[in-house]
């Protein structure tokens, strides 16, 4: 992309009017930017979403009846899963429903997304859309949240890459991507008011750091800001984010375009940094001009975003490229493989699974999500999926051998009891039931969240009193993300297959049967209870605020740092094959500032059937002189091996792999005693370690007050010297005498002025030490702040 510097872009908007201006950086419409013909601009088109494409023809090609627009789109934002059927798709063109977010995100395969990137590209193409609004990778903090089927992770790592690799599909292709919702929507409860209220340190480490990290790896050409505040600032005006943070830190160079309607003072987002706010709102463009004839609004700021979004729009106009028809079968195809590379086993004590040697079997399969099944989650993500497979067609296709009975299990089937007995009585002339299981529907989604984990009326009863039986039980499970498991001890084996997209029946079917050995890892911890889910004491705030009350500590953070047993912890996934880890080395003696650290070790197949292993390496601090996570993820890769293979696997872990973000001076700072670098099969299953001693960086000085106490003026390096010359001079006193003075301070807990005075009275004032002290602050080398 162009730098908004470039001296053409300059006159063409300096050519532009006022008018102009506040059109330019308004949305057209629903989904398009403004043309300016006069200046041979053109308008480019952007559509939803994060793992498909939803083009809407009522909004995109009906032309702009902007009332019509607006209640088409809070159709669909507001739509309900279960409200289900054609519906939920408002008038949209069919296109791949690939699995979402929550399924990729155990993949962990930047390979994959990668694919999937280049995939909606080409749909994007055929459709003419430029841009494509995603992915979005907010923090999987809580289970409850509305959104969580879209996004990766509870961690930025895994979000950043799997991102990163969606990006670069996408924009290698030619197509736009906007990284969402920046920054900490991670509830939709009160979604443009409620304050995210969280702190330094777990905005860098946790909430931006995805952001950061894909930013980094692949340069995406457009930010969307969120909807709510963050900490008191609505996201889209928030200059520290926008500005101080994306820019300046980061060097982002692209656009930020508000979420929909996300804004609430325009002139105050222009200010902010976002460039172009969407859709198009009259109000909003009037008090824009408003402040600009009044004299109010930052010209220079408005300026500047005219610049980014002309550079955007003609280098996306010059990326447009002349596509066929979509082959849509071989995306159908991605989506099953995809599906298939990321379900998740989770439990497979017996061997239940695969099923092998089905002739003459009996397989029993209850539950509507065999015929009907809940591929994605609801509100503007939504893809209309031109195919749908349908598990128990998929199964049947792959057991033509087995007997297969099946009976649907739902709420408005009739009395629940009824049908457990029903299939309890069926489960005794089985030889293994198959339960299609899947959370509480109907509270989840765009705008609220879920009102707890449990799997919907009657399935936990239904799964206790199938195992009961004797027969082998084996659970399928659909959910935006985790559930309780209170029967997990009686089942044979649990599949996690959260949203899987429209290939998700045979994928489903192919992994059951032993056709794809599952690889898929868990992306997010799964909770034994809801009273374990990190700040679920403070969830979902009140009067506005919520608050982020385990700070640093999300996801398996909180579980490691407090010792709790989760159900199934962050990274965890079985295989058909096993797999051993060896050798490991690494190329450094200590880790040093500035330094990375390469190492190197060996994975191998020990099994019987080919399998894909997702390593993890965590990075653990001892000793760090301030609260750190006990382990964090810092580097991951998946290794694909015959039976009898072995991969050697290098990695390097970065400076900033080792850091914490002091927030006393900004920086991002190497401090402990030594670090264990743990190469693991999740981060409850640490297979090889490696403790490297720590040279840490220089201890920051702390900026010194005349109330700070003497033990901390005394921790700066240069107050002691500094002090006893001033005392010498200003009190003509001789230096052993000037140190005595000094000394007699150091047993005082109190302010260092009050301690000092105690010896020598007002001699000194107050407001001269403060001035000694501001110089000794400001003489401090960076190293040392
Ligand atoms: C969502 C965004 C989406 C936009 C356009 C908003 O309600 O939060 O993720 O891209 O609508 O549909």
């Amino acid at each position: 992309m162009n730098t908004v510097d470039d001296d053409e872009l300059q006159s063409v908007v300096a050519m532009m009017t006022d008018e102009e201006k506040i059109d330019f950086v308004s949305g057209h419409g629903l989904w398009r930017t403004t043309a300016i013909e006069r200046l041979g601009i053109p308008a480019i088109v952007m559509t939803d979403g994060t793992y498909g494409v939803r083009y809407s023809t009522t909004q995109i090609d009906s032309g702009s009846d902007p009332e019509a627009a607006l209640s088409a789109f809070l159709a669909v934002v507001n739509r309900r899963a279960e409200d289900g059927g054609a519906g939920m798709f408002g008038d949209t063109h069919p296109a791949t429903c690939f699995p979402n977010g929550n399924l990729l995100g155990c993949s962990w395969d930047t390979s994959l997304a990668e694919q999937l990137g280049q995939a909606l590209a080409a749909e994007c193409q055929a459709l003419g859309v430029d841009l494509l609004l995603g992915p979005g990778i907010n923090i999987r903090r809580t289970p409850l949240a509305g959104r969580a089927y879209e996004y990766y992770s509870e961690d930025p790592v895994v979000s950043g890459d799997l991102a990163a690799g969606l990006i670069r599909g996408l924009q290698g292709a030619g197509v736009g991507a906007s990284l969402k919702h920046f920054a900490c929507n991670n509830s939709e409860i009160d979604r443009t008011n409620m304050s995210s209220d969280v702190d330094e340190r777990a905005l860098r480490e946790i909430y931006l750091a995805g952001f950061e990290r894909a930013i980094a790896k692949s340069d995406p050409w457009t930010v969307m800001s969120a909807y709510n505040p963050l900490n008191g600032a609505q996201a889209a005006e928030s200059r520290w984010l926008l500005t101080d943070v994306l820019r300046e830190e980061w060097g982002y160079n692209g656009v930020v375009i508000s979420d929909w309607h996300a804004i609430k003072d325009r002139p105050a987002a222009v200010h902010a940094g976002t460039d172009l706010d969407m859709p198009e709102s009259g109000p909003r463009k009037a008090r824009l001009r408003a402040a600009l004839q009044a004299g109010h609004l930052d010209c220079e700021a408005l300026d500047r975003s005219c610049r980014r979004i002309l550079s955007f729009v003609r280098s996306l106009v010059g990326k447009r490229r002349a596509v066929g028809p979509v082959d849509l079968d071989r995306h159908h195809e991605l989506a099953r493989r995809m599906a298939a590379e990321s379900i998740v086993l989770l439990k497979n004590d017996t061997a239940a699974l695969p099923l092998k040697d089905m002739a003459g079997k009996r397989l029993l399969v209850v539950g509507t999500g065999a015929i009907q099944p809940t591929i994605q989650g609801s509100g503007s993500a939504t893809t209309n999926p031109y195919r749908v497979d349908v598990p128990l067609d998929e199964i049947r296709a792959l057991a033509a051998e087995a007997a297969i009975d099946f009976m649907p299990f739902a709420k408005n089937g009739g009395d629940l009891g009824t049908q457990i007995a029903d299939a309890v009585a069926k489960a005794r002339l089985a030889d293994m039931v198959l339960v299609f299981a899947n959370h509480r529907t109907g509270d989840e989604g765009e705008g609220t969240d879920r009102s707890d984990i449990s799997l919907a009326d009657g399935q936990d009863a239904l799964i206790e009193a199938l195992t009961s039986t004797g027969c082998r039980t084996i659970v399928a499970l659909t959910m935006p993300d985790a559930v309780a498991m209170p029967w997990i001890d009686k089942v044979d084996a649990v599949l996690a297959c959260f949203y899987p997209g429209q290939g998700g029946g045979a994928a489903l079917a192919r992994v059951l049967f032993g056709k794809v050995n599952p690889s898929g890892k868990l992306s997010t911890t799964l909770p034994v209870k809801i009273q374990d889910i990190p700040g679920f004491h403070t969830y979902p705030g009140e009067n506005g605020h919520h608050l982020y009350s385990e700070s640093i500590f999300a996801g398996y953070r909180y579980y490691d740092v407090r010792a709790v047993k989760p159900l199934f912890p962050f990274g965890h996934g079985l295989s058909y094959t096993h797999f051993v880890y060896g050798d490991l080395s690494v190329d450094a003696e200590a880790v040093v500032p500035g330094s990375p650290v390469r190492l190197q070790f060996k994975v191998g197949n020990t099994g019987e059937v080919f399998g894909q292993e997702v390593v993890q390496i965590f990075v653990r601090p001892i000793e760090p002189g301030l609260k750190r996570p006990v382990r964090e993820l810092k580097a991951f890769s998946k290794h694909a091996l015959a039976p009898g293979e072995t991969a050697t696997v290098n990695i390097e872990l970065l400076p900033r792999d080792f850091q914490y973000f002091d927030t006393a001076t900004g920086r991002w700072t190497l401090r402990a005693t030594a670090f264990a670098i743990e190469v693991a099969a999740s981060s409850r299953d640490i297979r090889l370690s490696r403790v490297l001693p720590c040279v840490p960086e220089p201890t920051p000085a702390p900026r010194i007050k005349t109330t700070s106490s003497p033990a901390i003026v005394f921790s700066h390096p240069k107050a002691e010297p500094a002090l006893k010359g001033f005392i010498v001079e200003r009190l003509k006193l001789g230096e052993d005498e000037a140190q005595k003075l000094i000394d007699g301070t150091r047993q005082s807990f109190f302010g260092f002025y009050d301690a000092l005075s105690w010896s020598i009275g007002e001699s000194i004032s107050e407001g001269e030490l403060a001035v000694l002290f501001d110089a000794i602050n400001e003489d401090t080398s960076p190293e040392l702040r």
